[in-house]
């Protein structure tokens, strides 16, 4: 995608702020926010085949199969507004075969940036309680936390390697974080 069209990676620990930072962003920006969580949780509200397939995989705290995952993003890559705006896809890549999926839908040229919003597990685990998601109960949180460390965390290195990784802490208020990752995209993009 052109250099005008921001491709935007959001990476962070389960509750870290990815989804409230990109709802912020895709209005700052422009670009279409694909968060492939938001999109399971409408195919269980649907009723459709995939929702049937997640919704006991999400209730768990589970991750759905990388093939199931990767089409549907592939899919949604694809479409007109995308190609147009941009993207910001929040919650994809989070195991290594996503990334590599990733890579081949888009060639490492194709992502201006990875951020990484940091928030400590304690902090993450708060805020998830709070929120009170069908997902966050203690069980499931602590399966998702567990999933990142052994399947995403790894995923920070590869964007380093490729130079696309950027970390900002997330901690403080909302507006806070907001600022410094609006300042790591403007000095990147
Ligand atoms: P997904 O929906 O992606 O959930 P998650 O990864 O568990 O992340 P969250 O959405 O819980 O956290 P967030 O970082 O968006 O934080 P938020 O902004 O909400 O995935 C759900 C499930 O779908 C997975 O478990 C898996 O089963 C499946 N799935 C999805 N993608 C997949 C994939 N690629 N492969 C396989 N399976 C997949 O903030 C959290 C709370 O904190 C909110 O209440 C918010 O208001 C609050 N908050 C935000 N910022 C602050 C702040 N600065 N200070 C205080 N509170 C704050
Ligand atoms: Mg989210």
């Amino acid at each position: 995608m052109s250099s005008d069209r921001l491709v935007l990676v959001v990476l962070g620990r389960q509750g870290s702020g990815k989804g409230t930072q990109s709802a912020l962003l895709v209005d700052k920006y422009g670009c279409v926010h694909v968060s492939t969580g938001d999109m399971l949780r409408a195919a269980v509200e649907a009723g459709s085949e995939l929702g049937r397939q997640a919704e006991a995989i999400m209730a768990a705290g589970d991750l759905v199969p990388d093939g199931v995952m990767c089409g549907i993003v592939e899919q949604r890559l694809a479409e007109a507004d995308i190609r147009e705006n941009g993207v910001l896809l929040d919650g994809f890549p989070r195991t290594p075969t996503q990334a590599d999926a990733l890579l081949e839908m888009l060639g490492a040229e194709g992502v201006d940036l990875a951020v990484n919003i940091d928030v400590p597990v304690a902090e993450v685990t708060q805020r998830m309680v709070d929120r009170g998601r069908e997902d966050d109960t203690l069980d499931a949180i602590s399966r998702r936390l567990e999933l990142y460390e052994a399947q995403t965390a790894p995923l920070l290195a590869w964007f380093e390697d490729h130079g696309l990784l950027h970390t900002v802490d997330g901690m403080g208020t909302r507006e806070d974080v907001f600022e410094r990752v609006v300042t790591v995209i403007d000095s990147v993009a």
